[in-house]
């Protein structure tokens, strides 16, 4: 009987690649080694789970419902102003405006800038399409500028031989675990005449030289889509010194109307205002913010002290000038070539195997998407005459992406990864590969 139902089992579970690798794991290492194997699994499973809500949320979401405003009308509604008093502290600004989503927040601040069509703008080329579509909705172009091999971020060397007679702005997007070089981006906007606009998509909660990012160029622009550090599912700040700025972008965001004690800067507007549903969501997120902010960048920085000797594996610079440094994810680069030939996709599928989160790259160069080509045909020189080697080298072959919740889990399994990685490189170079 016990050998019949164990064999039902064991037909179910070899139905899906999980339980075909737990079979596995019986058949070689034995029950126990498989018991901690499926702990480890369901631990994970649970640890990845995002954005998370309690019971805060479910008090926050029906109190919403209960009262008179759901939507963002009249802006801010009460809810919405509590939440930017809230994060205004956070990034050390005078003036946010809350959005719809981190793409709003981008298109409501580029036209802050008071652009004219054809204007180009200068973005990165490893970023969410958004920071270039948000611009050229507008009439803008973008032009896309190679990464730093050190900061993956936009190269201020590249920038500055970007500039053309009719560029007026830098994007400057903070990416993964990384900001750019805002000392050498603000240097060339003065000496050149440019407005900055910060991606912080990313980059909650992280400073340059202690000054919270998002306030350091002209406007800030921060997303809290559903896989974001502080999340409603969907939403976007807008974060700025200037009151002109923030009049502009108040208006934008709210059908042209002027708000308060902001001077008139009254613009064509459309709807792009946070819902009270969105901003009692996050008004939770912050309460548990700096508290998992503080938890991501210690094992963050476990890992990177883990790793840093670790041959075959190159990590994005540690440059003192980031005083907090953004956790939305872990990146390194796999380095094939010290690796036995060995190409990524082995490392991840590894990685993966052995239970860790181990992406590619979440976004490859903006201008090479399918998509894209079809969005703006008019790039200067056409799409084809892009050509971004770094972006393209390290999101095709080397770059590896490990997710922000799993840094929210015990030490020990940022140890058990980091030894992972110092195996399989090992295994790679001796030509174990299997
Ligand atoms: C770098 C970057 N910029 C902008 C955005 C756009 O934000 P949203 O999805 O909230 O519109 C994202 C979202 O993924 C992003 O990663």
């Amino acid at each position: 009987m016990g050998v019949l139902l164990a064999d039902i089992l064991r037909d179910r579970l070899t139905a899906t690649p999980a339980g075909r690798r737990l079979c596995d794991a019986v058949d070689e290492r034995g029950w126990w080694a498989a018991a901690g194997m499926a702990w480890r699994a369901a631990y994970l499973l649970r640890l990845m789970r995002w954005p998370r809500a309690g019971r805060a949320e479910r008090r926050a979401l029906a109190a919403v419902l209960r009262g008179g405003q759901w939507g963002g009308y009249p802006y801010p509604g009460p809810r919405t102003a509590r939440f930017i008093q809230a994060f205004a502290r956070l990034h050390a600004v005078p003036h946010v405006i809350a959005a719809s989503s981190g793409a709003t927040a981008l298109m409501a601040a580029f036209q802050s800038l008071q652009l004219l069509p054809g204007d180009e703008v200068l973005v990165p080329a490893i970023t969410f399409s958004a920071s270039a579509t948000a611009a050229q909705i507008l009439g803008l172009r973008a032009l896309f500028v190679d990464v730093d091999p050190e900061t993956l971020c936009i190269d201020p060397r590249l920038v500055e031989t970007a500039i053309t007679p009719r560029t007026r702005a830098i994007v400057a997007v903070h990416m993964g675990d990384e900001l750019c070089d805002m000392d050498a981006l603000c240097g060339i906007a003065e000496r050149r005449g440019l407005s900055i606009v910060e991606d912080c998509a990313h980059a909650h909660g992280a400073a340059w030289r202690g000054r919270p990012v998002g306030g350091i160029g002209n406007v800030g622009c921060f997303s809290f889509q559903g896989q974001k550090l502080l999340s409603a599912g969907e939403g976007g700040a807008i974060v700025t010194s200037d009151p002109h700025v923030a009049a502009a972008c108040a208006a934008a965001i709210d059908c042209g109307r002027t708000h308060g004690t902001l001077p008139d800067q009254s613009c064509l507007g459309i709807n792009l205002r946070m819902t009270e549903m969105q901003a009692a969501l996050l008004c939770c997120a912050l309460q548990r913010f700096e508290r998992e902010q503080l938890l991501r960048t210690s094992r963050m920085e476990r890992l990177r002290d883990r790793l840093s000797g670790v041959d075959g594996i190159r990590l994005p610079r540690r440059d003192p000038r980031m005083t907090a440094r953004p956790t939305f994810g872990f990146q390194l680069l796999f380095d094939a070539d010290r690796c036995g030939g060995v190409p990524r996709s082995r490392f991840i599928a590894d990685l993966t195997h052995a239970g860790f989160p181990a992406w590619e790259p979440l976004y490859g160069p903006v201008y090479l998407a399918r998509e894209y080509g079809r969005l703006d045909p008019r790039m200067p020189g056409g799409l084809d005459a892009v050509r971004c080697p770094t972006a393209e080298s390290l999101t095709t072959r080397s770059l590896v992406w490990f997710p922000h919740p799993f840094f929210l889990g015990a030490q020990r399994h940022v140890d058990r990864l980091a030894d992972t990685i110092a195996t399989l490189v090992t295994r790679y170079q001796h030509g174990l590969a299997g």
